[in-house]
């Protein structure tokens, strides 16, 4: 903690001070205060990825400062409590633990999260402080678990190349074999009486020639063309209207990777109409504005992409993000019944959007692959009162679990207007 804050370490230390004089016992009743039962860790952790994840991590330093240790740097746990709940009025009552850190973090007010009780602030606590002190081999694998939806895929080329090398191995034993025994019944031929004949017809040169005139050779020439030309022509009537891979160029070199992968920032945090409706919904100026407002430089681009974004905040310019996915206006989607009541992942249609530099169109969008999906998924319904009264039915007829192509999934009329 000294590395990173030494002029407010040095007056932590100083109110610490202070306070144990003040009160010998206090300091100690304040770490008990920190909850270290499972539930109140659980509790905490929700609270966190719910209101403090976007600016805060437990070990790295994001918008704000990172919180692990904070307990121990704060001035006291009843200070932190007031500071979450109102930092601006810390800040401008003049404390100067919080006056300096506020400048440290370039002037940026945090939320104020009035409604959040002390206890539950306790509860945050409880889980940083238990993060924190999770051995550090931990962390890596966190951070690797997001990129499991793209490793799959990557498997099944490598199975393939092994499928090909042994079928090529197998040919070259045939052909060696094959040449073995036609030596083996020239040599059987030679020695018994043949006539001058029969004797050119063994001995007959294979060259290209007589190869290619065989009726065997021109059947298998043909054969291979026709299947190449069948597989061309139903490749190119099943990509009509489809947009596989489309990536277009961005006006702002957006960074999912950067964003949703590298900060881990949640995808409902800028897709906000998902939980809502219909709509993903793209993110406004205002919502880059909210970090941007004092990241003024990126790693990969410098300061000119994201100098983009407060021209585009400064002349109230919408930015003109060219639209990736887009299904025809007959077809209704809608994004919060499979986000929020089917409970799919974005990565199930979306593929690993936070490894994306640029993203691309990642799911057929067919009209099979809705239906495909639809006959092979169970709806979730435990839980969820809609449900209860069909679970109630279905179980009667003997099956356990329901596709959504029985609660009428299938229905012409669920997805055309
Ligand atoms: C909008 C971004 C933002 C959010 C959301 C946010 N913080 Fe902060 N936080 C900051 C910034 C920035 C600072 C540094 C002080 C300042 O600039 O006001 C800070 C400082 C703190 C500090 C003091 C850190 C220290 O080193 O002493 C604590 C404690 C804290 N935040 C807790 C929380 C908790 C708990 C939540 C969630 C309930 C939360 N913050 C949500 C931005 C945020
Ligand atoms: C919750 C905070 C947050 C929000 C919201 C946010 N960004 Fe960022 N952005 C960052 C961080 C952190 C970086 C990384 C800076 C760095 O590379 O060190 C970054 C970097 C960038 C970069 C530069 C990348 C590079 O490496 O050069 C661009 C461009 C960018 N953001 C665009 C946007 C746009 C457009 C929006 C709104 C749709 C947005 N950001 C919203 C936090 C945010
Ligand atoms: C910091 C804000 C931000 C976060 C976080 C974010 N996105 Fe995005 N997303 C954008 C912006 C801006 C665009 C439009 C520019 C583009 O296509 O790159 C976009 C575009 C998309 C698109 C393509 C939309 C189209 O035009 O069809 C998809 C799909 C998407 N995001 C999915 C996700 C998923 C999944 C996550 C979480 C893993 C996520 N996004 C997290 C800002 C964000
Ligand atoms: C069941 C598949 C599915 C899931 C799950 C899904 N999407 Fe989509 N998404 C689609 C389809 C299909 C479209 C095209 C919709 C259209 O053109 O009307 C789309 C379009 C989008 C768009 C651009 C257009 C818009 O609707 O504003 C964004 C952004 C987006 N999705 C983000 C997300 C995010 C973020 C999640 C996860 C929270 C998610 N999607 C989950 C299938 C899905
Ligand atoms: C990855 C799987 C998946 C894909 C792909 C998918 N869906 Fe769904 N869909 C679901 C699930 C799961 C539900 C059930 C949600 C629930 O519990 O109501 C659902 C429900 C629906 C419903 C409501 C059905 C009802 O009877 O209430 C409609 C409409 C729908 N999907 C349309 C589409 C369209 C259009 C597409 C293609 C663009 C699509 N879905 C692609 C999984 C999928
Ligand atoms: C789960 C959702 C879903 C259901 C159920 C569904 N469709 Fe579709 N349908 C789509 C989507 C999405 C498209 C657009 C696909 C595309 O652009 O390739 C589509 C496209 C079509 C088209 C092609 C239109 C064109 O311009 O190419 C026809 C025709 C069609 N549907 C008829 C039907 C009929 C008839 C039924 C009932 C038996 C049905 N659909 C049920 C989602 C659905």
């Amino acid at each position: 903690m000294t590395i990173n804050y030494p002029h407010s370490a040095l007056k932590s230390l100083i109110f610490s001070i202070v306070l144990a004089l003040s009160s010998l016992s206090s300091l100690s009743s304040f770490s008990q205060e920190i909850p270290t039962d499972e539930a109140s860790i659980a509790a905490g952790k929700q609270l966190f990825d719910t209101n403090c994840k976007t600016c805060h991590r437990v070990d790295s330093r994001l918008i704000g400062p990172p919180l692990g240790g904070v307990y121990d740097r704060a001035p006291s746990i009843e200070w932190i409590q007031n500071f979450v709940k109102n930092s601006s009025a810390v800040i401008a009552s003049g404390d100067p633990y919080a006056v300096n850190l506020f400048n440290e973090y370039n002037k940026v007010l945090m939320t104020s999260f009035s409604s959040l009780k002390n206890e539950d602030i306790l509860n945050i606590m409880g889980y940083i402080k238990s993060e924190a002190e999770k051995p550090q081999t931990a962390t890596p694998d966190g951070a690797a678990q997001p990129a499991g939806a793209g490793g799959g895929a990557a498997g099944a080329p490598e199975y393939l190349n092994l499928i090909l090398i042994g079928m090529v191995i197998i040919l070259i034993l045939l052909v060696v074999i094959l040449l073995f025994m036609i030596s083996a019944i020239k040599r059987f031929l030679d020695q018994r009486p043949l006539t001058e004949e029969q004797r050119e017809v063994v001995h007959s040169p294979i060259n290209v020639g007589t190869i290619t005139r065989s009726r065997g050779f021109i059947f298998a020439v043909a054969f291979i063309v026709a299947a190449l030309g069948f597989k061309a022509i139903i490749n190119v009537l099943f990509s009509v209207g489809v947009q596989l891979g489309y990536a277009p160029e961005q006006p702002i070199a957006f960074s999912h990777k950067i964003h949703a992968g590298q900060y881990e920032i949640d995808c409902k945090y800028c897709h906000t109409g998902v939980t809502k409706g219909k709509n993903a919904t793209i993110p406004s100026v205002n919502i880059c504005m909210n970090c941007h407002n004092q990241i003024k430089s990126g790693t990969n681009t410098g300061e000119n992409e994201i100098a983009k974004i407060v021209r585009a905040y400064n002349e109230n310019k919408p930015i003109e993000w060219v639209r990736v996915h887009n299904l025809p206006d007959l077809a209704y989607f809608n994004h919060s019944q499979h986000v929020i009541v089917g409970e799919v992942e974005c990565q199930t249609c979306h593929g690993p959007v936070q490894e994306m530099d640029v993203v691309r169109q990642h799911s057929l969008l067919t009209m099979g692959w809705c239906i495909d999906c639809h006959r092979q998924t169970e709806v979730n319904a435990r839980g969820n009162a809609y449900y209860d009264k069909l679970m109630e039915l279905h179980g009667k007829s003997g099956k356990a679990n329901m596709t959504v192509e029985e609660i009428g999934g299938l229905e012409c009329s669920k997805c055309h207007y």
